[in-house]
């Protein structure tokens, strides 16, 4: 089935869910304050705020939660997005597996999708939060769906070792947003040294180390892994990548980047990996950042006059502000400074002169680059930000 028809086979799924497409916050919102109670409202605030202090028991409360049949339709058409780009993805690839696990399959959206598009296909469902089970399971039945059975169950405490010959596990595996990951050597780089001890330390510290150890147990020899999770960051991407080849994993396609909108704000998250157990593929891992939507460096640019003075010449916040800096022409440093945050980040400032205009250049040890450009009369602009960045505390 080809990715179009797959598109419009979710539609009719989601629509069967309660979800809806909408586009706009307002829209949403509206929608939100028609459905939900106050007390409705704040009890899921409350949770959320819970859920980021990463106890266990707050993540299935939160999930519970979720799952209430007057929420769901609400609260996961967030999603939609997510659901089509993911949903079509996935399903593009469960054949030749004769039985797959969905791992954090959450209330089942994705896992009943793909066993309706699969009847030959036996699916099992897991997920710790029981309401989110007991929605999955009412609603598989509702379907119709014969080939796929859903459990309570920590990932810790799944059976059936080496029995799966397809794991897919999205949005499940990685819920530390809010981790920094691994730094670079130097803020002169992106590349992360190989260091046993940081790598055991971001395993350890996301949880991903134990989960993929278990995840390794449950497949059958040759089997195949699907992941999706919020590891775009590249010091977040680096050791995820890591781990995975760490358990025998290979590429079977180049990771792809997923972009979708959550109603109006765009999402960056992935990449999309298919992995396969035991086979030396030909897909290189790539640890180097993204391309990036920033300008690159032109030295026409120092030559063209901006109507508005306050617009610098050239400004560039992403890591291709890197390259640019590198390109400048006979660049010569007027102050800079080189300093350890209190977090172990290293941050570079630099303050520099170039034919033609005056430069700021901010590099940190966690893939933040920026270069700023503007006309020589503006020196002291950039000074003013020199000073303000090197004594931040
Ligand atoms: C963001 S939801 C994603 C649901 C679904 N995979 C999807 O793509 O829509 C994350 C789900 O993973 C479940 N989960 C997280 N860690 C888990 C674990 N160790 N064992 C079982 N379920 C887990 C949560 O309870 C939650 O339902």
């Amino acid at each position: 089935m080809s990715i179009d028809s797959l598109q419009d086979a979710l539609h009719a799924h989601l629509a069967r869910w309660g979800l809806r497409h909408v586009l706009s916050d307002a829209d949403y919102f509206a929608w939100q304050r028609d459905s939900f109670s106050s007390t409705d409202l704040n009890q899921l605030n409350q949770q959320v705020e819970r859920k980021r202090s990463g106890a266990l028991c707050d993540d299935i409360a939160f999930y519970d939660l979720t799952a209430q049949p007057h929420i769901l339709p609400v609260l996961y058409s967030q999603r939609y997005e997510y659901y089509c780009e993911i949903g079509a993805r996935v399903a593009a690839r469960i054949h030749p597996a004769k039985i797959v696990l969905d791992v954090g399959s959450g209330v089942g959206i994705l896992t009943t999708f793909y066993a309706q598009q699969h009847p030959q296909t036996e699916f099992v469902g897991i997920d710790r939060s029981p309401a989110s089970i007991g929605r999955a399971q009412e609603q598989a039945e509702r379907l119709g769906l014969t080939n796929v059975r859903f459990h309570c169950a920590d990932l810790e405490a799944a059976s059936r070792r080496r029995s799966y010959d397809l794991i897919v596990a999205t949005h499940a595996l990685v819920q530390a947003e809010q981790d920094p990951g691994v730094p670079s050597r130097s803020w002169e780089t992106f590349e992360r040294v190989r260091d046993s001890l940081q790598q055991t330390d971001f395993e350890r510290r996301t949880g991903i180390g134990s989960k993929l150890d278990r995840l390794a147990d449950l497949l059958a020899p040759g089997a195949r892994v699907i992941l999706f999770e919020k590891t775009r960051q590249l010091a977040r991407r680096v050791p995820f990548q890591r781990a995975l080849a760490a358990r025998g994993w290979h590429l079977a396609e180049h990771p792809e980047p997923v972009r979708y909108r959550l109603v109006e704000e765009v999402a960056d998250d992935g990449p999309f990996y298919v992995l396969e157990q035991g086979w030396e593929g030909s897909v290189a891992w790539d640890e180097s950042p993204e391309p990036d939507e920033g300008q690159a460096f032109d030295d026409k640019v120092l030559r063209a006059r901006s109507h508005d003075p306050n617009v610098p010449l050239y400004e560039n916040h992403s890591p291709s502000a890197q390259r640019a800096w590198e390109q400048l022409p006979d660049r010569t440093v007027m102050n800079e400074c080189t300093r350890r945050e209190a977090d172990g980040r290293e941050l570079h400032v630099e303050l520099g002169r170039i034919s033609g205009g005056v430069y700021l250049y901010c590099a940190n040890t966690f893939d933040q680059r920026q270069l700023v450009i503007v006309p020589p009369d503006r020196v002291a602009d950039l000074e003013g930000y020199y000073q303000e960045i090197v004594q931040a505390p």
